[in-house]
């Protein structure tokens, strides 16, 4: 057997964020600039590359395996990486095969996605109001996200919305969303706004801290802290008056990068050690020059380069993001 994943600080690498495109058709102002410009076709790896690399991961280790982007589902094909990769759940070898996704294409795709093996997603939503929602990615149908998210229930998927908690835009839709969760029965997680690529807002003025949000709900709901865990970096807190779960992923007010387990796998093939630095190896080369052979001592190699811990800051204004790359670059 190939040695496990454990980094140069003794954590072990158990979850791998596979992004499979880094084109969206939305274009949310904390993620992406008006204008971007996007991998080339030729620069990025096949679905069956990608196929071959998660094979390779789940051999060293990987138990969970997360489809992003970009938007995952705007990668066309995704069906059939999932299909693959959701072979090592019936062996036992992966304990989960999720995905992040806007939701726009969930009609189409829940189904599909279930058949490959997903029994639970995540999907993005700021705000439920139309017009606050497609201020936010600027072109978004907030109806569309509701159709699929009809269509992800009726497949059978679990649901946990992910709302990134933005100063003056949707401060007052995290209570009637927590409420709306309840009755939908849908997990959801607050998210800190992270400085990555350079965007056209300003993440200073947008910057919630959920050390505050968290002390406005503590006055009108029990939080009860749950032990449980997604793997993921949320903690978990049952509301006991809504009967909702909810995550706070508090990157700048609460750091979690101890206990981190996660590595990221780009279109481009490149494996980034952590979401706030630059250290990376670029597989996509290794695996078309040296196959699956060569990609091993590179895996090993990164490891050793995977950084204790991000260097987020959000309070000068002026102050460059901690590393150019844009978030759909990694999927978060
Ligand atoms: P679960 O499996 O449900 O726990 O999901 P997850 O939180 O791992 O994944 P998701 O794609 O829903 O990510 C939610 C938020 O957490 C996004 O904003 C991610 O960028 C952020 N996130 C995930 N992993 C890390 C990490 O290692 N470091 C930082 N700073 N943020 C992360
Ligand atoms: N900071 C925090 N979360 C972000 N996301 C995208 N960009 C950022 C950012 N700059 C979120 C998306 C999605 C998840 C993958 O990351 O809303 O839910
Ligand atoms: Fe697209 Fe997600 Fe980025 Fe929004 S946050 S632009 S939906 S990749």
């Amino acid at each position: 057997a190939q040695p496990a994943l454990i980094d140069g600080l003794g954590r072990r690498i158990t979850y791998l964020r596979l992004s499979v495109t880094d084109r969206c058709d939305l274009r949310c102002r904390y993620c992406m600039a008006e204008h971007m410009s996007f991998m080339p076709r030729a620069a990025i790896l096949s679905l069956e590359e990608m196929a071959a690399l998660a094979d390779r991961f789940v051999e060293r280790g990987i138990r969970k395996i997360r489809l992003t982007g970009g938007e995952p589902l705007v990668r066309r094909g995704l069906e059939g990486l999932a299909r693959s990769i959701g072979r090592h759940i019936d062996t036992g070898e992966l304990d989960e095969l999720t995905l992040t996704t806007n939701g726009t294409r969930l009609d189409d795709m829940a189904a599909p996605l279930f058949d490959a093996g997903v029994r639970r997603i995540n999907v993005s939503l700021d705000s439920r109001d139309p017009e606050r929602f497609r201020y936010i990615t600027r072109f978004g149908d907030v109806e569309k996200v509701f159709t699929g998210l009809k269509a992800a229930k009726a497949a059978g998927l679990a649901i946990k919305i992910n709302m990134v908690a933005l100063k003056d835009f949707n401060e007052d839709e995290i209570e009637p969303m927590l409420r709306w969760c309840g009755d939908e029965g849908f997990d959801l997680s607050l998210i800190e706004t992270m400085p990555l690529g350079v965007i056209d807002e300003d993440r200073v003025d947008r910057f919630l801290p959920l050390t505050r949000v968290q002390e406005r709900l503590n006055e009108h709901f029990t939080l009860r802290p749950l032990d449980f865990s997604t793997g993921g970096p949320a903690r978990y807190s049952q509301v006991e008056e809504l009967g909702v779960r909810l995550g706070l992923i508090s990157p700048l007010t609460r750091n979690f990068c101890d206990g981190c387990n996660r590595i990221r796998l780009t279109v481009s093939g490149r494996l980034y050690m952590c979401l706030g630095h630059d250290d990376r190896v670029d597989l996509k080369t290794a695996l078309r020059e040296g196959g699956l052979a060569a990609v091993d001592p590179l895996i090993d190699e990164a490891l050793r380069l995977k950084p204790a811990r991000h260097d987020f800051h959000i309070d000068r204004r002026d102050a460059a993001p901690a590393v150019e790359r844009h978030m759909s670059v990694t999927g978060g």
